[in-house]
């Protein structure tokens, strides 16, 4: 076992942090005060190549492991959680799904354009009345002879508003269950597909966040992706990269609250000493570290498993599971150590706070990961 960085994994670090100090952590505190989607900054991550770190080279991309997948959206959730939204999302969610499903043809079309952060993608599961229950989606692409016609709703996609395409389940057959589910490519200006803002989010106020209305949408066979009635075991293969960089995205966040309460714990006089000198106040940063230490493994080791090109959705769930509560555990504390002024959003710990609520509900609660992590220990689900 070996717990180093490759020297390719201590660049992309090396490369990713400069970045968040820079570009990022400079100016989050105002993408989220305007809720202002950081196009400028979004432009300057595909300038550097950062939205194709985890594409083969063959499609623009620079071929890199999925350590340094994971240390891309670690250091993104550092910096500001809403980017590593829009990076996971554009990228585990959907560029990676086309590579892994699409055609030689759709890779072609979408992923040079993804790898240079040119060419977005949303990923439509999620409906007003599905969100746990995937497979009781109504959305619905009835065949009309070259073409499949798609009628339906989707709800809470993250890059909805800014996608240029979206990645939509849909009925094909309403009486196949999870095997009636097909995936499709929907280019955002094919007749009848719009979406809708949503807005007065709790966090992530600097990503979008929309409604995705399909009325009648013609798209042609071509965009199907991976076969009929395979969307459901696309979707879920899909999450299992998507959780991976939640889960790295929260060791982050939560990284940056202990990395700021630290800082504030030795400025901060209380009692004639600095509070960092207070035990009960170390205990607070010990916890915090090692909680984090424990998500940043998990992490890896999905990474590890992902690496030798083996199925990694159990070790992704227990990464997803932990580091989601665990961010949210850290960023609690964080604010503790801050006191009143951890209340205020002149401090970060405010926002990291926020933002962190949404990794135990979007991808997959905790309560599914749960779901799917017992069925591994106990053996009884229909995917073990
Ligand atoms: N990889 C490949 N195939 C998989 C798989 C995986 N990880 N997981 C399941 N499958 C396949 C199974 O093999 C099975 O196929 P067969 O029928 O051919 O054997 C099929 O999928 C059905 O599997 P299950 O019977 O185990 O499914 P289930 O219905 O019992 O449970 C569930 C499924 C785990 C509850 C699932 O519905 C689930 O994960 N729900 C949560 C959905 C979710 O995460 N939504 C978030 C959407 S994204 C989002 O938040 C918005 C955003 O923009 C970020």
């Amino acid at each position: 076992m070996n717990f180093d960085y490759t020297p390719e994994q201590e660049a992309v670090k090396g490369m990713m942090e400069e970045f968040v100090e820079k570009e990022v952590i400079p100016f989050a505190a105002q993408w989220d005060k305007e809720e202002k989607f950081p196009w400028d900054t979004v432009k300057k991550m595909g300038e550097l190549g950062i939205f194709g770190t985890a594409l083969p080279e063959k499609y623009g991309g620079s071929g890199l492991d999925a350590i340094c997948h994971a240390i891309v959206a670690e250091q993104l959730g550092r910096g500001c959680s809403s980017l590593r939204g829009v990076y996971s999302v554009a990228v585990s969610l959907v560029a990676k799904t086309i590579l892994a499903f699409g055609t030689e043809e759709q890779k072609n079309k979408y992923l040079p354009g993804m790898a240079a952060g040119k060419l977005f993608g949303c990923f439509g599961l999620t409906e007003p009345n599905s969100g746990s229950d995937a497979a009781s989606m109504t959305t619905t692409a009835v065949e009309d002879g070259d073409y499949y016609v798609l009628n339906g709703s989707k709800m809470w996609i993250t890059n909805a508003g800014i996608a240029d395409v979206a990645l939509i389940f849909a009925k094909t057959d309403k009486n196949a269950g999870a095997k009636g589910i097909t995936a499709f490519l929907v280019d955002r200006d094919t007749p009848g597909f719009s979406t809708k803002d949503i807005h007065d989010k709790m966090g992530l106020k600097a990503s979008n966040t929309a409604e995705i209305i399909l009325d009648n949408v013609r798209v042609p066979k071509t965009s199907m992706l991976g076969g009929i009635g395979k969307g459901f075991g696309i979707a879920m293969a899909t999450l299992d990269n998507g959780r991976y960089t939640v889960a790295a995205g929260c060791v982050g966040s939560a990284q940056a609250a202990l990395d700021y309460a630290k800082q504030y714990a030795k400025e901060r006089i209380q009692f004639g000493k600095p509070i960092a000198a207070h035990q009960l106040v170390q205990q607070l940063i010990a916890d915090m570290a090692v909680d984090i230490e424990c998500g940043r493994l998990l992490v890896y080791k999905a990474g590890h498993v992902k690496n030798k090109g083996q199925r990694s959705t159990k070790e992704v769930c227990f990464a997803k599971y932990y580091c989601s509560e665990m961010v949210n555990r850290v960023a609690y504390k964080a604010v503790q150590v801050f006191g009143g002024y951890g209340f205020s959003a002149e401090y970060p710990v405010e926002r990291i706070y926020r933002d962190a609520r949404i990794n135990t509900l979007y991808e997959g609660t905790s309560q599914i990961q749960q779901l799917i992590i017992g069925n591994f220990e106990l053996g009884v689900s229909a995917f073990v």
